[in-house]
């Protein structure tokens, strides 16, 4: 069982990602990578028509992974969630979903759950399907669906992007914050739309551009030293649709249409005081990683940066906030 720190899933939320090399990380899906090489044709074999390259495979797996061996390799007791953490962001999509009675629903990139849980208490006697590509993620969703009493949720591990979707069978699509990390948005959106009945409606929260989130500003600023320049983001990008005009291009290309985009200024909490806030920023995938490079004494000073920079916005009546900037996306499948 993931503990609650595993539910760290902020880790996408963070700026940058990591590579997992998938050949070492213990999450079951590194097993089939090593046997899906192994199961290649030699090269002396017939060619056999496939539907993708073993590259593309293998980038399916790596980004499959990276959330996967994450969320399952850390331990510590519960501080905050992500849950806590977008608080004001759920609110905002719940409302702007409308999920009704009777619909059927698909949460995209739904972690442990709680988006979904949402659409199927509104979809009631409709159901919902909830997937991502992260097992331990899942499982925590899982544990969490039957003390709500909810018996019209299912969750499925897969990537959204290329996933076999029934066609045509879901009169929603829902995310909060997991579409942006898809390796080809257009292909990724126009397999979502395949899954939408025609008319049938995304509603998606992304982060805006990085530079206008204060909360990842402020967060890098920290992580490096004061006129040093930022390092160059790794991995998934959770800032991705960050540009209204190519997010909106993005989606007319998969086939949808009547695409808004709606600024969302909610905060982000990250603790009720700066020991929780920073614990918890700690664990985000690119701090993590940051915190990593550095020597021992580099760490702490740049630990120490961190912890003034999360004192600075700690309030008494609200523990520590951070404004973020989100894009709440709706559109219409054609
Ligand atoms: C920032 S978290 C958000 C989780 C959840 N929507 C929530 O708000 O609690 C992003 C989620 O997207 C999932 N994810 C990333 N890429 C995905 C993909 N290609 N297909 C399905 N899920 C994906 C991650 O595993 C992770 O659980």
């Amino acid at each position: 069982m993931p503990s609650s720190r595993d539910m760290r899933h902020l880790l996408c939320a963070a700026p940058s990602g990591r590579l997992a090399d998938a050949t070492t990380l213990a999450d079951p899906l590194a097993k089939p990578l090593t046997s899906a090489a192994a199961a290649l044709p030699a090269p002396t074999a017939p060619r056999v028509p496939v539907a993708r390259s073993l590259k593309e495979e293998l980038a399916a797996r790596v980004r499959a992974d990276r959330f996967g061996r994450l969320l399952g390799s850390s331990s510590c007791g519960r501080m905050v969630t992500y849950d806590d953490e977008l608080r004001a962001h759920n609110e905002r999509l719940r409302a702007a979903a409308g999920i009704r009675p009777g619909d059927r629903v698909l949460d995209i990139g739904c972690g442990a759950g709680q988006t979904t849980r949402d659409a199927a208490r509104a979809a009631a006697p409709g159901d919902v399907l909830g997937i991502d590509v992260s097992g331990p993620m899942l499982e925590r969703a899982r544990e969490l669906t039957p003390a709500e009493r909810l018996d019209n949720v299912t969750y499925e591990r897969g990537d959204a992007q290329d996933h076999r979707f029934a066609s045509e069978q879901f009169d929603f699509a829902i995310s909060r914050f997991g579409v942006m990390f898809f390796s080809d948005l257009v292909v990724a959106f126009a397999n979502i739309a395949r899954a939408l009945r025609p008319g049938a409606r995304l509603v998606a929260l992304v982060w805006q551009r990085r530079e206008d989130n204060p909360w990842a500003v402020a967060i890098d600023g920290a992580l490096r030293l004061p006129g040093q320049p930022p390092t160059p983001p790794e991995g998934a990008d959770p800032f991705s649709l960050g540009d209204p005009a190519a997010a909106e291009g993005i989606l007319e290309r998969a086939g949808f249409h009547d695409v808004r985009v709606d600024d969302v200024d909610e905060p982000v909490f990250y603790g009720n005081d700066t020991a929780a806030a920073l614990e918890w920023v700690r664990g985000f995938q690119h701090v993590d990683a940051a915190l990593a490079r550095l020597d021992p004494g580099a760490r702490e000073s740049a630990l120490r940066r961190l912890r003034e920079m999360l004192a600075a916005h700690h309030d008494a009546d609200r523990g520590v906030v951070m404004r973020s900037r989100a894009w709440l996306i709706s559109a219409r499948r054609r």
